[in-house]
Parts: structure tokens; C-alpha cells; sequence
């Protein structure tokens, strides 16, 4: 604005010449608010102050804001507009349910490859890459809807529908899983701060198969106590992975998940568990990371299913946001998750979903 503009002041009814300017308004970008005393702004204020929310594209606000929130955390919305998937890519039955139910993972049961190893490997490589792209986004200010736009782009420029859209009505094409959410968060617009914790979960579909891997990153500075919740958590999913091959039940890996996580001092999430994965994004078996579970069923060359520990800073139960999606530590507490892809073979198991020589180094 030039030094010459003269402005009439906004009060209703005065006409004097203003030079003060409402704050609010100029930290929007809003040029029109000006007053001539502090009395006249005052007296507008009731009013004006609606100028904020119309005007302000750039408005958020918390949706439920009568929810008692468990920890620091909020919503941030609005949520960006739902992304297209170009026509040409094949998409899982549940992307134009209107529901988003899946009638195959209803009628179906497991997880068996057969002699579509191909193009397992190949969904489970491509998920790997959109990942690691992901990740080099992962900065203080970056907001976690652009990290949904970044996996969006990657995964459709690869000629692959995003699992997680419209999946039983998830809005967006990742789940993004910030400090005491323990998974299925939703990218919002809240920007990523300094010290965060930030879980992505990458699942895709590809030529009749889908990839799901997740990984937790470190965002600016991270406490201690973060770090080693963190770097536990990889541990577990580590030595569940040592543990995979034919005859092993699918039970045991509770066990040495727990285990480790105990030792550090930290829990393990119930309510979440591997799951079978391949021509359907979840099926039989049902792998449950802690200890003690009664799941069904030994491994066997050519299944493939997933690993995905949640681990907890505090105790392990959770609850879920009036999204109906996001689960949140019910003490407002951490919780750390890492997930890979397995393929069970003859001697011990291939990892799908392993790193890439491309891949960005371990923050661990
Ligand atoms: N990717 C998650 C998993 O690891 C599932 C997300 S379901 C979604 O199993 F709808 F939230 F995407
Ligand atoms: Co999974």
C-alpha cells in the first residue's frame, strides 16, 4: 500500500480518516480493516470480527470441538478437496461403493499369492518408492494434506489407485499418524512442528494387488524419550521379521514383539494387527502383536502378510476420534509404528516391501 492511500474508517456511522489497522486482519493478508482510534475498532468488533472467518480462505477450525482430546493434538480442517484418480487406473471394488465396503474382503478369506509373485514384488517396490518420497517431504511447516497430495501424485503417476481412498470412507490417500495417534490419521491441514513424530502409512493397487508398508519419521528435533520409543518400535518389527518362516504360527509373534517392547518400557496396541494382504487389501491371516493372542493359523510358502507393531509410550489402549478413523493414545501419550510386507518362503521370508538402494538413510 502506498503512503498516500488515505482510508475512511470502517465504524459504522464515522467517517474520519483511518490509519490503524485491525491485527487479525493483518496477519490474514486483509487490506480493507481500518480504524480511526482504538475505540471505534472496539465498538465495531462484535461485527467485524466475522471478516476473519468469510473472507479468510485460510480459515481452520477443530470439528469436533466438544470432543475431550487426549493429548495436545487437534484436527485441523477444512480437508482439502477429495482428489481424482485418473480414469485409466484399475481400481479396488470398494473405490465407488458408496460405502467403501469391500465385498471381496467380505467373501474372501486369505492371503495366497499363487503365481502373481510378479506383480506383488512389483506393487510392493512401487509402494516402497512413493514412501521414500513422501519422506523427503517431511519438514517443520509442511502440512500433512501436502504430504497427501505428494503420495496422491507419486502413486497415480505410476498408474496405481491409492488403497486407503474412499476405503470403508477414508477421505484421503494416506494415513498420516502424528505424536500420540496410533494409526488411520487423516492428512489435514495442521503443519508439521518441530519435535513431532510422524507416522506414514503407504498402501497402493496395482494391477490387481495391493502394497502396504509404513514407516514413523522424526520431524526437526525430537526428545530423547521420542527417539528411543521410536527406534524400539523398529526393533519389534525387526524381530518379528527374523522369526518368519514355514511352520511358525502366526501367534508367536506377539510374543517377541512384546517382549522387546516391554523391556523398554513401553506397550503394545491391541485393537490393530497384521493382516493378510495381496489381491485383497486385508484378509486372513490376522497377526496381533502382542503377546498371548490366540490368532489362527501356521505359515506356509507363499503367503504374504503384513507386520505392523504399534508401540506405546504409556498404556496401550486407545480410542478413536469422532472421524471415526483416528486412534489416539487414550493417555495423550506416543506411540511409534513401522510396517513391512512379507513374503513367507521356502527357508525363512523375503521382505516386499524392503528398502531401496534410492532409499533416503535411517534417521535411527
Ligand atoms: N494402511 C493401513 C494398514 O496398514 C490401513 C489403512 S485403512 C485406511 O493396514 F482406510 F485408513 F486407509
Ligand atoms: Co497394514
Amino acid at each position: 500500500m502506498s503512503a498516500s492511500t488515505t482510508h475512511s474508517c470502517q465504524s459504522t456511522g464515522c467517517t474520519n480518516i483511518a490509519t490503524l489497522q485491525c491485527p487479525t486482519c493483518v496477519k490474514l493478508g486483509l487490506t480493507d480493516s481500518h480504524f480511526c482510534t482504538q475505540s471505534c475498532f472496539r465498538n465495531s468488533w462484535a461485527t467485524h470480527k466475522a471478516k476473519h472467518q468469510v473472507t479468510n480462505p485460510k480459515a481452520t477450525y477443530d470439528p469436533f470441538p466438544s470432543y475431550a482430546y487426549t493429548g495436545p493434538l487437534r484436527p485441523v480442517y477444512p480437508l482439502s478437496p477429495r482428489r481424482e484418480v485418473p480414469a485409466d487406473i484399475q481400481r479396488p471394488d470398494y473405490a465407488t461403493d458408496p460405502n467403501g465396503a469391500s465385498r471381496q474382503e467380505q467373501a474372501y478369506g486369505n492371503a495366497q499369492i499363487g503365481d502373481d509373485l510378479v506383480k506383488m514384488r512389483e506393487v510392493c517396490r512401487l509402494g516402497r518408492e512413493v514412501l521414500d518420497i513422501a519422506a523427503r517431504a517431511v519438514k517443520v511447516g509442511v502440512t500433512t494434506d501436502e504430504i497427501d497430495r505428494i503420495v496422491h501424485e507419486a502413486t497415480i503417476e505410476r498408474k496405481a489407485y491409492p488403497s486407503p481412498l474412499n476405503y470403508y470412507q477414508f477421505p484421503k490417500s494416506v494415513c498420516t499418524s502424528v505424536n500420540e495417534v496410533v494409526c488411520h490419521g487423516i492428512p489435514d491441514q495442521r503443519s508439521l512442528e518441530d519435535g513431532d513424530i510422524l507416522n506414514i502409512d503407504i498402501s497402493l493397487y496395482k494391477d490387481g494387488f495391493h502394497a502396504d508398508l509404513n514407516k514413523t519419521y522424526f520431524v526437526g528435533n525430537v526428545d530423547d524419550k521420542s527417539k528411543k520409543l521410536v527406534k524400539t518400535t523398529r526393533e519389534c518389527l525387526q524381530k518379528a521379521i527374523d522369526m518368519v518362516k514355514p511352520g511358525v504360527r502366526y501367534r508367536d509373534l506377539g510374543s517377541v514383539i512384546e517382549n522387546h517392547a516391554r523391556a523398554n518400557g513401553f506397550s503394545v496396541v491391541r485393537t490393530y494387527c497384521g493382516h493378510g494382504v495381496g489381491k485383497l487389501f486385508h484378509s486372513a491371516p490376522n497377526v496381533p502383536h502382542y503377546a498371548q493372542n490366540k490368532a489362527i493359523g501356521v505359515m506356509k510358502p507363499g503367503h504374504v502378510f503384513t507386520i505392523e507393531p504399534m508401540i506405546n509410550e504409556g498404556r496401550f489402549n486407545d480410542q478413536t476420534w469422532r472421524d471415526n478413523w483416528t486412534a489416539v493414545t487414550v493417555d495423550g501419550k506416543r506411540s511409534a509404528q513401522f510396517e513391512h510386507a512379507v513374503l513367507v518362503t521356502e527357508d525363512g521370508c523375503e521382505v516386499l516391501t524392503r528398502r531401496l538402494p534410492t532409499s533416503p538413510a535411517s534417521q535411527l
